[in-house]
């Protein structure tokens, strides 16, 4: 079993560079499926999703190569119509994306339904929406997305009465290949629905607006290959912008975009923290003290739901009450009871979480419970005086390149350790940093 432990209580300093965008990689390698010519994607994250997604992507006769630790070359020229396995769909939520882009090449589908972070229930109506407005039949019978466009795709108005990032993301893979124009109209406008635009784009499709409210897609155009660099990862910015706050130190933050990260940016000069901006950087340094302030989490523009339990660590160490109201996901406070076991004072009403502030934390053992809460205890365990151990650490590796040694880079007395089944306590004291 692989852990993570840290010796924390140390302000960190120095530059990172950000990886490419995980949101944004996992669209792009499923939208390989509709190219008939060699696409090559630079920037990868090297991260388990990514991995899970190419290996999805083999099963059913793509052609992968790692030209290097960051960049693949796909070839999905021999893909066959046939059915992904289920263990592998299953690993991650990106694997939906499957179903567009195979309905788009073959017009017909069949997939299990995905699996991911388990933020409680995770509907997938507004994907089933968009393919049956293009025209397919879609049953979700025995666990899978079993869909078929007789007359092949259309293009249609597609109405999201709430906004979704996949299905957005969805209705644009298979729109691209439905003959005519579709109109998505009050889509998801993060910044990964844009790349996923801008690199079928650069595969020959037509599709304008996106990151606007209305998107309009000229469909039925051939797809050739093309070279493509994913966009900076966001949410891995803002977890380091956040690691600079919670630990009172200083973090360059390079290779990223400061426009994406603008609502974390000024939630966190409204708690005194200051960031400069630069053109493809931020500059993070803590201020005298945290002051406390109210988060709700919002599609984009607004606070990122996917930011919700780092910030969570800021406001728990705030000097006073803040409250942090989450819109999107139901389940998102699983951080809560591991941070509790730190220390912290935060009570949960409905979706809203109340945290008392002013917390020292006190080193424990905990767990990553999902991707961003496992982020979440790293975060605390760094601005812990004193050794935290962190357990079930392939969530956090599902969507973070290299964390540990990312933050070994700005002076983290952080490791990743094998430990033996049956470990004591002794074990982990003992353990050089
Ligand atoms: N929703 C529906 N019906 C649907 C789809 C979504 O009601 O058919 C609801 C969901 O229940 C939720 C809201 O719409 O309340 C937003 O869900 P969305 O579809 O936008 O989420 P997603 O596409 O499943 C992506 C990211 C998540 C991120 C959310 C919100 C990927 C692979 N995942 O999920 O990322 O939290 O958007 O921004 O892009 C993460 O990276 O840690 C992560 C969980």
């Amino acid at each position: 079993m692989e852990k993570i432990v840290v010796d924390g209580g140390y302000p960190l300093s120095g530059k990172v560079d950000i990886s490419g965008m995980k949101n944004a990689a996992v669209a792009v390698i499923f939208a390989t499926v509709l190219s008939s010519g060699v696409c090559v994607i630079d920037n990868l994250p090297e991260i388990s999703d990514v991995a899970d997604c190419l290996a999805i992507l083999q099963s059913i006769g793509a052609n992968v190569r790692m030209v290097s630790r960051n960049k693949v070359e796909i070839d999905t020229t021999n893909v066959r119509d046939t059915e992904a396995p289920l263990d592998l769909v299953r690993k991650i939520r990106a694997s939906y994306y499957l179903a567009g882009a195979m309905l788009g090449r073959f017009g017909k589908v069949k997939v299990g339904l995905p699996g991911g972070c388990n933020f409680g229930v995770r509907p997938i109506d507004l994907h089933v929406k968009a393919f049956e407005r293009l025209g397919a039949t879609v049953d979700l019978g025995g666990g899978c997305i079993d869909a078929v466009a007789e007359s092949g795709l259309k293009g249609a108005n597609i109405y999201f009465d709430s906004c979704s990032v996949g299905a957005t993301i969805n209705a644009i893979i298979a729109a691209v290949m439905a003959d005519g124009l579709t109109v998505i109209e009050n889509p998801a406008k993060e910044p990964h629905v844009v790349d996923l635009a801008n690199f079928l784009n650069a595969c020959g499709a037509d599709i304008r607006g996106a990151g606007t409210s209305v998107i309009k897609i000229y469909g039925g155009r051939p797809l050739h290959g093309c070279e493509y660099a994913i966009i900076p990862d966001m949410i891995e910015a803002g977890t380091f912008m956040v690691a600079a706050a919670a630990t009172g130190g200083g973090i360059y933050i390079n290779n990223a975009i400061p426009k994406h990260l603008e609502t974390i940016t000024s939630k966190l000069r409204e708690m005194g923290v200051r960031v400069d901006e630069y053109d493809q950087a931020v500059m993070v340094t803590a201020g005298e003290k945290l002051l406390a302030a109210n988060v709700k989490t919002l599609a984009y523009p607004g606070f990122p739901t996917d930011m919700h339990p780092q910030m969570a660590v800021l406001l728990c160490l705030a000097d006073g009450p803040s409250h942090l109201n989450e819109t999107i996901w139901n389940g998102r406070f699983r951080y809560v009871d591991e941070l509790q076991r730190m220390g912290a004072k935060i009570r949960v009403e409905d979706r809203t979480a109340y945290f008392e502030g002013n917390t020292v934390f006190s080193p424990s053992i905990v767990k990553a419970v999902d991707l961003r809460a496992g982020a979440a205890v790293v975060l605390a365990a760094l601005a812990t005086e004193g050794r935290t151990m962190i357990e079930d650490i392939s969530l956090i590796e599902r969507g973070y390149d290299n964390i540990v040694s990312k933050l070994r880079s700005v002076g983290a007395n952080i490791r990743k350790i094998e430990v033996p089944e049956g470990s004591s306590k002794a074990f982990f004291s003992e353990i050089k940093i």
